[in-house]
């Protein structure tokens, strides 16, 4: 099967990349990234050399590359995972949110429809929800709220899916899955930003009262899920992906800073968020009871293992957190 990746030099890219391509030794994977500050080629050095894998920078709002990049690989199945993925820069500047989620996805679909593929799996967030009181979850059926620029770009890509799927018959599939963490992931989202700098003895900054929660997913069990979505998906359908794994904030940097055996005095409250999603809950049951699937680790085992991953890959994050990423840092944390 030959199989187009959107966004596969960033933290899930990466990871469903190297999970398919070890899965299926008989997929042709194509990655197209544009390589942004969250596109990184380190991550993909255990797919270098691959004969079965191809990478291509270009910009998914390239009407005329996807047309080309469909066309010559004869592309059977499309997974949409690019995008611009940081709610804190929505905030700053919508622009890119916009062009990339929305207008990027709108050239894919139109390619897809064009070409005639056999699958578009959308991968989009539980954000598009919005924000939940102290009880209950998300399920499919749950009406879109988004609240963030961030949230409101993947719903609007959400809605324009569903709208080929019914006006021109495109096979799509849209999959909502929650926060995730592992390897790999930018240290501009909560895990490794708080794991880099309590590594650094620098204080840990929570917005607001640290009593927001977060459903939490590792990063290999969205993979296993977009594999099974992928596959045995219904065409036209939503599937919510979700970890049961609900914590607050405070209680997810504790964590971090027992397991690296740090104190609490780094923890520092900070001015919150705008607009700050109180709480996410999703519940997963349909992927669960039509797929089969579901997450295979706990938040403390999939954190315990993600610290220590971050612990012996400093140079990955390291090399990140000394380029462009300081000047973000400073922009986004001085007057908080
Ligand atoms: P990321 O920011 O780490 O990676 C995004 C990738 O997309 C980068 O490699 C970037 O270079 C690429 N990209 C951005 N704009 C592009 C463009 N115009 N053309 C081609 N490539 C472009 O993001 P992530 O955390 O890996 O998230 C991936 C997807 O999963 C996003 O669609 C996001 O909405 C969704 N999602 C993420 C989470 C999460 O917790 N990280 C949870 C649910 C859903
Ligand atoms: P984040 O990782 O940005 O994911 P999202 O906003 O998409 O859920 O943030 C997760 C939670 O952590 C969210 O409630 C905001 C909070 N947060 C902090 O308290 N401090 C920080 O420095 C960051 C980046 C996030």
């Amino acid at each position: 099967m030959n199989l187009l990746i959107t966004g596969g030099a960033g933290f899930i890219g990466s990871s469903f990349i190297l999970f398919m391509l070890a899965k299926y030794p008989w997929y042709r994977i194509i990655n197209v990234d544009k390589l942004t500050y969250a596109g990184n080629l380190e991550n993909l050095r255990g797919a270098e050399g691959n004969p079965r894998y191809t990478f291509l920078k270009a910009d998914i709002c390239d009407r005329q590359a996807m047309d080309e990049v469909m066309r010559k690989y004869e592309i059977e199945v499309l997974v949409n995972i690019a995008a611009e993925s940081h709610v804190d820069r929505s905030i700053v500047g919508a622009a890119e949110f916009i062009q990339t989620n929305v207008g990027g996805t709108s050239v894919l679909l139109d390619a897809a429809r064009d070409h005639k593929i056999r699958k578009f799996v959308q991968v989009s967030t539980d954000e598009v929800y919005g924000s939940l009181g102290p009880s209950g979850k998300f399920t499919e059926q749950s009406p879109l709220h988004p609240n963030s620029p961030y949230a409101a770009s993947k719903a609007s890509a959400d809605l324009l899916t569903l709208a080929y799927h019914h006006t021109h018959g495109v096979p799509v599939v849209i999959t909502r899955c929650s926060n995730n963490y592992g390897p790999f992931q930018f240290p501009e989202k909560l895990i490794p930003l708080m794991i880099a700098n309590a590594l650094q003895d620098k204080p840990l900054p929570v917005y607001g009262d640290g009593m927001n929660v977060r459903d939490w997913l590792q990063v290999a069990d969205h993979c296993s899920a977009l594999d099974v979505v992928l596959h045995s998906g219904r065409t036209g359908e939503i599937y919510n992906i979700g970890g049961s794994n609900e914590k607050t904030n405070l209680e997810v940097v504790r964590l971090i800073l027992k397991q690296l055996e740090k104190p609490e005095s780094l923890i520092m409250f900070v001015k919150d968020r705008l607009g700050h999603d109180r709480r996410y809950a999703i519940d997963s049951s349909k992927i669960q009871s039509e797929l089969g699937w579901k997450p295979s680790v706990t938040i403390e085992e999939g954190l315990a293992q993600t610290v220590r991953w971050y612990l012996e890959h400093r140079e990955w994050w390291e090399r990140i957190i000394s380029g462009d990423y300081m000047e973000y840092y400073r922009k986004m944390y001085e007057e908080r």
